[in-house]
């Protein structure tokens, strides 16, 4: 699915950015050209981001937790 139409990019390749690290959305901007030019795709991309931290965020509680037990 396309998610930024003006640079031509792909929400497989916003995921596969953020999985390789790149969690930012400047970070994504300079890697993907993403949200860098009519701005539309930004709130959708912050969304992308958003479920990262906030997955990345439960893993370490979960684990936290599990070295409490
Ligand atoms: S749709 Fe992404 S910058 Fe325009």
């Amino acid at each position: 699915m396309y998610v930024c139409i003006c640079n031509d990019v792909k929400e497989r390749q916003i995921k596969t950015a953020i999985a390789a690290g790149v969690d930012t959305l400047d970070g994504l901007k300079s890697a993907l050209d993403v949200a860098t030019c009519c701005g539309c795709c930004e709130p959708m991309v912050n969304d992308y981001l958003d479920e990262h931290h906030k997955m990345s965020s439960d893993a370490n509680l979960a684990s936290t937790l599990a070295y409490a037990v």
